[in-house]
């Protein structure tokens, strides 16, 4: 793929997980989160695209085979909401099918068929992002329906200049960790997820197997960020936020701002988690170890330390324990080891450990240390 997109893992807000295509889903939601992005620091701690998703177009196109943005939920256009993110200094992201529909019971009309003129008319508005979904696909070949959009994506930034990053929804279902790169910027590996802990771990058991397929320009995506929703508790959403950056997941904010809590900005926007996820070695986090539940996972980062992930799956708490170097460091002297929710800092001979909650994650920086 040509250009310099999605070189860290791609972050924003996308609306599904919060509104589904309830009638919240409008215009005042997605400016308030533009919004709210800048003025509680989101985009300054690197929330970049604001996105829409299902049921942003009326079910029907017109006579001229265009897609008609719903006139109750965004009364000024598709065009005016994209205006206005931009005018915030963020960018802005559409969402489509590749099929002749979207998933959604209301729904609208996918763009199976309709690629070129689709992606000339998204790219006319100005959309930074694309995210194709894969219901009504009529049982035509995953290749050739994400590749044309490709190539239509392509045709069309050409012709204004500007690049989209283009993201795949097809749930994992024709292991696009193994073709995605050549065709996206991130590819979903799972099924949805949902604001229930047994869920969020599923997915996140799946997608740690597939971190060798994830790297500068192209991401594994266990799906959008359930944080702030309600339906764990904020050690789960913690465990949540830590696991998805330590797998350098594409890291979308799908809670309503607007009504959002302290805890829940305060997860969202913990700088040094999101360092993790955005190193710019682009390594994805693989397993270390695990045992009765208790989870180690570690990550190479670019200054040659590593974050580590002790985790809790237990009912119970229990004391996690490793050692530097099983995560991947040199054997040294001692080691700086910093906790990333708890921002204390302490000095280690080689031992790694925390005695951490039930569902609970220590997120873990260490480095060695040579004095
Ligand atoms: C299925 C996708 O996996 C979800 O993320 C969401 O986009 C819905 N479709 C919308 O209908």
């Amino acid at each position: 793929l040509p250009g310099a997109l999605a070189l860290t893992p791609p972050m924003g807000f996308n609306n599904w997980n919060s509104t589904h295509c309830r009638a919240e889903f409008n215009e005042a939601m997605i400016k308030g989160i533009a919004d709210l992005f800048v003025s509680k620091g989101l985009k300054d701690a690197g929330y970049e695209y604001v996105n829409l998703d299902d049921c942003w177009a009326k079910p029907q196109r017109d006579a001229a085979g265009k897609l008609v943005p719903d006139p109750v939920r965004f009364p000024h256009g598709i065009k005016a909401v994209a205006d206005y993110v931009h005018s915030k200094g963020l960018k802005f992201g559409l969402y489509s099918s590749a099929g002749t529909r979207t998933c959604d019971s209301v729904g609208m009309p996918g763009a199976l068929n309709h690629e070129y003129s689709d992606a000339q008319q998204f790219a006319e508005w100005g959309i930074d992002f694309l995210k194709y979904d894969n219901c009504n696909n009529e049982g035509v070949d995953h290749m050739l329906r994400y590749t044309t959009m490709r190539d239509a994506l392509q045709a069309a930034s050409a012709r204004t200049g500007r690049p989209i990053l283009y993201s795949l929804c097809e749930w994992g279902s024709y292991r696009p960790w193994e073709w995605g790169r050549d065709v996206g910027h991130m590819w979903r590996t799972t099924r949805d997820i949902k604001d229930k802990w047994p869920i969020m771990l599923g997915i996140m058991k799946e997608n740690l197997r597939l971190a060798d397929h994830a790297g500068p320009g192209g991401w594994n995506d266990p799906d959008l960020l359930e944080v702030g929703n309600g339906g764990m508790t904020d050690t789960e959403y913690r465990t949540h936020f830590s696991m998805w950056s330590i797998m350098a997941a594409p890291l979308f904010i799908s809670t309503d701002l607007r009504k959002a809590s302290p805890a829940t900005f305060a997860i969202l926007s913990n700088r040094e988690v999101v360092a993790v996820d955005q190193d710019p070695l682009g390594r994805q986090g693989s397993v270390v170890s695990s045992e009765g539940g208790r989870w180690v996972v570690a990550k190479e980062l670019a200054d040659g330390s590593r974050a580590v992930a002790l985790f809790n799956e237990s009912d119970k708490p229990q004391r996690i324990t490793t050692a530097a170097t099983a995560a991947g460091l040199p054997d040294a002297p001692g080691y700086r080891v910093r906790d990333l929710w708890r921002k204390t800092e302490v000095r280690s001979a080689g031992t790694l450990s925390a005695t951490v909650p039930a569902h609970g994650t220590t997120l873990l920086r260490v480095g060695a240390d040579d004095r």
